[in-house]
């Protein structure tokens, strides 16, 4: 990686954890994915030559850097979506910092919305990193929504293990994905749907 995106992305993420740890809720912090978690990810876009990539909690594009410069490598494109408009902003301001803007289209709107006006298969690699109660409802677009052969990773399945146990449950017995579980930062579960 470029030095300068990765010192980038070292303050970026030094600075989120900051801001979280002086609000007291939840839902006012940006609760960036673990650097480890990121790099995954970005190998994972890589290896699979991803080249259409969602991404669904853009919050200020702590994630979205590390897929955007994957992407670029990839000759892809991340469409990221938040509900949040203000974080949205941000994660546009960070992402013209890296130089990595053209790559990555960012959308304000609800992951669900988003999920259910893609077309079937479009998805190479989802990265998922919303809200969780909400997983489960997400699962029957999520599983249409990828291509085949393609890659769902979802974080914070160790970290918050019984939020997204119904989740887990649903895809371990669907038997159109295997699945297993990358014990790196928050635990990413990993699901890829088969090619047929
Ligand atoms: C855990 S944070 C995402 C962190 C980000 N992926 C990163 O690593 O920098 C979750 C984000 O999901 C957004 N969110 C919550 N519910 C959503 C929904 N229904 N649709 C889209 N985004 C949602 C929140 O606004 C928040 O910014």
């Amino acid at each position: 990686m470029d030095p300068r995106l990765s010192a980038l992305l070292d303050d970026l993420h030094r600075f989120g954890v900051e801001h979280d740890a002086e609000r007291l809720d939840r839902l006012d912090r940006y609760r960036n994915v673990e650097p480890d978690t990121a790099r995954l990810l970005a190998v994972l876009v890589r290896a699979k030559g991803a080249r259409s990539v969602l991404e669904l909690g853009t919050s200020n594009g702590y994630s979205t850097l590390w897929l955007a410069d994957a992407v670029a490598a990839t000759g892809g494109r991340v469409t990221s979506a938040d509900i949040d408009a203000d974080r949205t902003e941000l994660a546009a301001a960070n992402l013209a910092r890296a130089g990595l803007s053209d790559h990555v289209d960012l959308r304000v709107a609800d992951a669900a919305d988003v999920l259910s006006e893609s077309r079937d298969g479009t998805w190479d690699f989802i990265f998922l990193d919303a809200e969780r109660p909400a997983y489960v409802d997400y699962w029957p677009d999520l599983v249409r929504v990828l291509a085949p052969g393609g890659l769902l990773a979802v974080d914070n399945v160790l970290s918050h293990a019984e939020q997204v146990r119904d989740f887990c449950a649903l895809v371990t017995g669907d038997p159109r994905v295997a699945e297993t579980l990358a014990p790196t930062g928050a635990g990413a579960l990993l699901v890829v749907r088969d090619p047929a």
